[in-house]
């Protein structure tokens, strides 16, 4: 597998092959880290890290991954750079390449990143657009491999806002990796046609299929994995609070919603996650709605079907294997 050089922009660019090649580099790189092993093979080099979006477990793993292979890194948020406002994507592109050895974006369309790696002569990756978050998923694959030992065959099923970046990206890796995936969410609120299309011909190849039910006594049989999202996601309008709550309330992750699938499934979500009333915006939404939980109660949350804490640690494992496995000559 010769990675060097390649942008990770979205898992539809990837073979299962090497998803899969990259989910077991991240497994190494946890051995090293968990037993102490220095791994800094890309001492020298730089990556600078631009956030249009808040973040704290994709910019930390992105900044830790950097350090523990002993590069250099910038961090440029939504505000201090000239990027957008003064200076073109193409020209940040060009500057920032020619000072650092690989890029990382998260922001809100996902031709800005396709832009940045038209023009940056090194690897660009993607932290999360409004379409897709690849980065995640090879975490979330990853923390099923853990658990299951191996995924083939494993159905996993997301519920709620079925249209966002990270329900996408999950419907393509399932796709590719043989996983039976389901969207369990109302109509209203499925991915689009065209890439659900191209799913369920990644799928016949790898021999898995793609559910879309409003049903989720239907989406929930059999699954090894649930998962589910905030119902509004960064870059939507909170104005849209008031209707999701009511669409999606019949598929919040509960109790009695996990006795649904099977008896050993695990419950996944990305984070951060609406489970209490103990941020700004959950208590807000309590005081105008009356609801103390959103996507997933805080009892499945807590529950120890729950790998979220894992699922997050995998973050820093796996985009460590993207940056190595681009960068390495
Ligand atoms: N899951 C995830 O991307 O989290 P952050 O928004 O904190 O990076
Ligand atoms: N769908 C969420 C994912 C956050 C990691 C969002 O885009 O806000």
């Amino acid at each position: 597998m010769n990675f060097y050089g390649r942008d990770f922009l979205k898992l539809l660019d990837y073979t299962e092959e090497e998803i899969i090649y990259l989910i077991k580099l991240a497994m190494e790189f946890k051995k090293k880290k968990q037993n102490g092993k220095r791994h800094d093979y890309l001492r020298g080099k730089n990556v600078v890290l631009l956030f249009e979006k808040d973040s704290t477990r994709t910019r930390c793993a992105f900044e830790v991954g950097a350090m523990d292979l002993g590069m250099g890194v910038t961090y440029l948020g939504p505000t201090g750079s000239q990027m957008g406002k003064k200076e073109s994507i193409a020209d940040t592109a060009r500057v920032l390449a020619r000072m650092y050895d690989g890029i990382e974006y998260r922001g809100f369309s996902q031709q800005i990143v396709e832009d940045l790696a038209k023009y940056a002569d090194v690897p660009v990756w993607n932290g999360l657009t409004d379409e897709f978050h690849p980065t995640q998923m090879l975490a979330d694959v990853m923390t099923m491999y853990e658990e299951f030992g191996e995924v083939r065959g494993r159905k996993l099923v997301f519920l709620g806002d079925a249209r966002n970046n990270v329900a996408n990206s999950l419907m393509v890796i399932c796709s590719k990796l043989g996983i039976d995936f389901c969207c369990c969410a109302p109509s209203s609120l499925f991915p689009k046609t065209e890439l659900v299309k191209k799913c369920r011909e990644f799928a016949r190849v790898h021999g898995s299929e793609i559910l879309l039910t409003e049903d989720v006594e239907e989406g929930l049989a059999n699954a090894s994995a649930v998962y589910t999202d905030v119902w509004v996601s960064m870059g939507e309008a909170d104005s849209l609070w008031k209707e999701r709550i009511k669409l999606l309330t019949p598929y919040r992750v509960t109790k009695e919603l996990m006795k649904k699938a099977n008896p050993d499934a695990i419950f996944l979500h990305c984070l951060p996650s609406f489970h209490d009333t103990n941020t700004t915006i959950g208590k807000e939404i309590h005081e105008k709605f009356g609801v103390t939980e959103m996507e997933v109660t805080d009892e499945v949350f807590e529950s120890k079907q729950s790998k979220v804490m894992d699922e997050a640690e995998n973050r820093l494992h796996t985009i460590k294997a993207i940056m190595y496995a681009t960068m390495k000559k």
